[in-house]
């Protein structure tokens, strides 16, 4: 065991130490209380052994000093023992007091000395015990930490991993549906065309044959004049019954009327072929989104400029490889339901870009009505729409979210009821690095 003796009386200390080392233990030697604390510190000893009267610094106060290093640096508690020449009990107790264990003789005899360090060898080693199973303890428990901190780490990853799949999930649900709707679409516009055209055609036809018809009443009008009343009886009764004037008049109303809901029907046929057809056709190349979008706002003209102004904060660029006539009708589309989110109140429309990487994102940003969540949830779906009847056909988004996705990019949407909304469209730079 190593021990650390503190005394003096040099001639006494080189005995006594003398006597510790014939036991088989390490002896280190201070010869005040100053001296004894520093040589506790670099020594760590299993027991010390100290002198109570000495100068610089007593044994009490050594002591003292020594346990509040000890509990400051958290090591085990050093048993040490008072020599004394007196041994009265006043000592013993002010020795215990000082944080001392025990108390004995300088002139102890031999085979007691022997004794109190066999009982001290076995505090040193049940001392050393604890320190181990206390290092072990430690070990174990920075190891705890360690894999606690792990574990935080991988559930904020999975967290991370759900939402992000929750978000494709949305993705592919949305996508998913447009592409069966897309056949749809494309069937339906096909099966409505053909019918259409024979009835715009049979609708011409049809009038040329009444028109001809009222030609030829009206020759017989002028013919049946001269006859007399009793010839004209039949004639008459019928003419009771038949307005000619509005029967003409009617004809060509009824028959303006057809064509022009013809026509209308048509036209729902012709976008939702191309909502079919989005991607398939078009030739890709390199263009300036920015021009694009001012093209856009350009051919909207006052249409836009009457109801809002319009901020510009773009950003720097690269040219994007896309099928630019697309992408305007996308912007145009997007502009268009701007202008309408907007109530009496002059309104602002915010268009920003920027660049990701190796993607591009530009944001139509307006401060109209917004839309409440039941009816952001359908914007995408065709043929949604909250404007009046005649005045939206419910596709300008569907159409653009079809756009965007062929682009291999994303249109998202940002929306607060009575703040406004916010359309972003993210596009890869380059098709063939969109994966
Ligand atoms: N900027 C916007 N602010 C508020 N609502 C919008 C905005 N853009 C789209 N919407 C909502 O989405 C619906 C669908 O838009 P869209 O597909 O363009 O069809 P439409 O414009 O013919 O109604 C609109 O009727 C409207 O309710
Ligand atoms: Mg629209």
């Amino acid at each position: 065991m190593k021990i650390l003796l503190v005394d003096d009386s040099r001639s006494a200390a080189v005995v006594f130490a003398e006597r510790l080392r014939a036991f088989g233990n390490e002896v280190a030697v201070a010869h005040d209380g100053r001296e004894g604390i520093e040589q506790f510190q670099r020594f760590a000893p299993d027991l010390v052994l100290m002198d109570i009267e000495m100068p610089v610094m007593d044994g009490f106060e050594a002591t003292r000093q020594i346990r509040a290093f000890e509990a400051a640096k958290q090591w085990a508690w050093t048993p040490i023992l008072f020599l004394t020449s007196v041994g009265t009990d006043d000592n013993v107790i002010a020795a215990i007091e000082a944080g001392g264990d025990e108390l004995i003789a300088k002139n102890v005899p031999e085979r007691v000395l022997r004794a109190k360090m066999m009982a001290m060898t076995r505090i040193a080693t049940l001392r050393h015990e604890v320190i181990k199973a206390n290092r072990q303890l430690a070990e174990d428990v920075r190891l705890r930490e360690l894999a606690e901190a792990e574990l935080a780490c991988r559930c904020d990853e999975l967290s991370e991993v759900n939402t992000k799949l929750a978000r494709v999930q949305g993705q592919l649900i949305q996508s998913e549906k447009m592409a069966s709707i897309g056949q749809l679409a494309a069937g339906v516009a096909h099966q409505v065309n053909t019918p259409m055209a024979f009835v715009h055609a049979t609708i011409g036809t049809l009038l040329q044959d009444v028109q001809q018809l009222l030609d030829l009443v009206g020759a017989y009008e002028e013919v049946t004049a001269d006859l007399p009343p009793e010839r004209l009886a039949r004639v008459a009764a019928c003419r009771r019954d038949v307005d000619v004037a509005r029967l003409a008049a009617d004809a060509e109303r009824l028959g303006r009327e057809s064509r022009e809901n013809i026509e209308r029907v048509r036209k729902i046929a012709h976008s939702l072929r191309e909502f079919a057809q989005t991607g398939a056709s078009g030739r890709w190349r390199l263009a300036d989104l920015h021009r694009g979008i001012d093209a856009t706002l350009e051919l909207l003209g006052s249409e836009v400029s009457d109801k809002a102004d319009v901020i510009k904060q773009y950003g720097e660029l690269p040219e994007v490889e896309c099928l630019p006539e697309q992408l305007n009708q996308v912007f145009m589309a997007l502009l268009v339901n701007a202008e309408h989110a907007f109530g009496k109140a002059r309104g602002q429309i915010t268009l920003r870009s920027g660049v990701g990487k190796d993607s591009v994102w530009v944001e139509f940003a307006d401060n109209g009505c917004g839309m409440p969540d039941d009816v952001r949830r359908r914007i995408f779906d065709p043929f949604f729409t909250t404007l009046p009847a005649g005045k939206g056909l419910g596709l300008g988004l569907s159409l653009s979210y079809g756009i965007i996705r062929s682009h291999g990019g994303t249109l998202g949407v940002d929306s607060a009821v009575g703040r406004g909304s916010r359309f972003r469209i993210t596009l890869p730079v380059r098709q063939g690095a969109a994966g």
